[in-house]
């Protein structure tokens, strides 16, 4: 079977966590999530946390050269040989580049970009509502998808929070920095065939259906 090489793209709250939870079962697939990678940095205080805090905190981006080192050294690794979901990267187009560039040195390219798509109202709504576990990070949402114990999560039963950055005005600044840095990326990869778009404001099931729909059809074209 070939390799299955995935980008989650989207603004903040399309789902693209969500959808990347569903894509590693159904694939069984390494998931590379930078923002839950430097989440986990901040955590331990390593050097990559103490440089990233405060560009998180405000809801900017971290630079480039930073988190271009972190996700080149996963793709590159002996885990992601048969394919690899990232999500939240590539954000910039220097980032894109890099990827580019990267897998193009191992011979390898991307099998698709999968856009999820929603509104800035939509995405005010499920940031504000947003509530993660203290211990892995599972996700829910006190309207869309509560728990079934208020406060604490169904998986592990550890607390459920807020994250950092879904403070109303970071969520605002985090949607400016999206259309701003990010949407770009949309032609980029459009004019390179490899867009798929994705209605993000479905359910998770049916956006799942959607997308697992989309990569049989790819995956059918490759094999022709
Ligand atoms: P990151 O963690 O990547 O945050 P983000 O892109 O802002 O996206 P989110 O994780 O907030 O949203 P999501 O799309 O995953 O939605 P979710 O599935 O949780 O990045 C954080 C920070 O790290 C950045 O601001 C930056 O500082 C830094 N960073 C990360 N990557 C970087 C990079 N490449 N370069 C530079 N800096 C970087 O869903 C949201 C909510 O909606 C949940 O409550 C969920 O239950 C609910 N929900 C999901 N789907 C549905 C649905 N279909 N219907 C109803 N509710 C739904
Ligand atoms: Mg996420």
């Amino acid at each position: 079977m070939s390799e299955l090489n995935l980008i989650l793209l989207g603004p903040p709250g399309a789902g693209k966590g969500t959808q990347a939870a569903r894509l590693r079962d159904d694939f069984d697939l390494p998931y590379y999530a930078t923002g839950d990678i430097l989440r986990a940095a901040v955590k331990e205080e390593s050097e990559l946390g103490e440089e990233a805090k405060s560009y998180m905190d405000k809801g900017d981006l971290v630079p480039d050269d930073l988190i271009c080192r972190v996700v080149v050294e996963r793709v590159d690794s002996e885990e992601a040989r048969d394919g690899f979901i990232l999500d939240g990267f590539p954000r910039t187009e220097p980032q894109a580049e890099a990827l580019d560039q990267a897998l193009s040195g191992l011979g390898r390219r991307l099998t698709a970009t999968l856009l999820i798509d929603a509104s800035d109202d939509e995405v005010i709504r499920r940031l504000s509502g947003r509530r993660v576990c203290k211990d892995k990070g599972h996700t829910y949402h006190v309207e869309f998808d509560p728990p079934k114990n208020e406060g604490f999560c169904d998986q592990d039963g550890s607390a459920l929070q807020q994250r950092d950055d879904d403070e109303p005005e970071t969520i605002k600044h985090r949607l400016e920095v999206f259309h701003k840095q990010t949407k770009p990326l949309v032609e980029h990869y459009e004019q390179e065939g490899l867009l798929r778009r994705f209605d993000g404001t479905r359910s998770p099931d049916e956006v799942n259906g959607h997308i697992r729909a989309t990569l049989a059809t790819l995956r059918l074209e490759e094999e022709l």
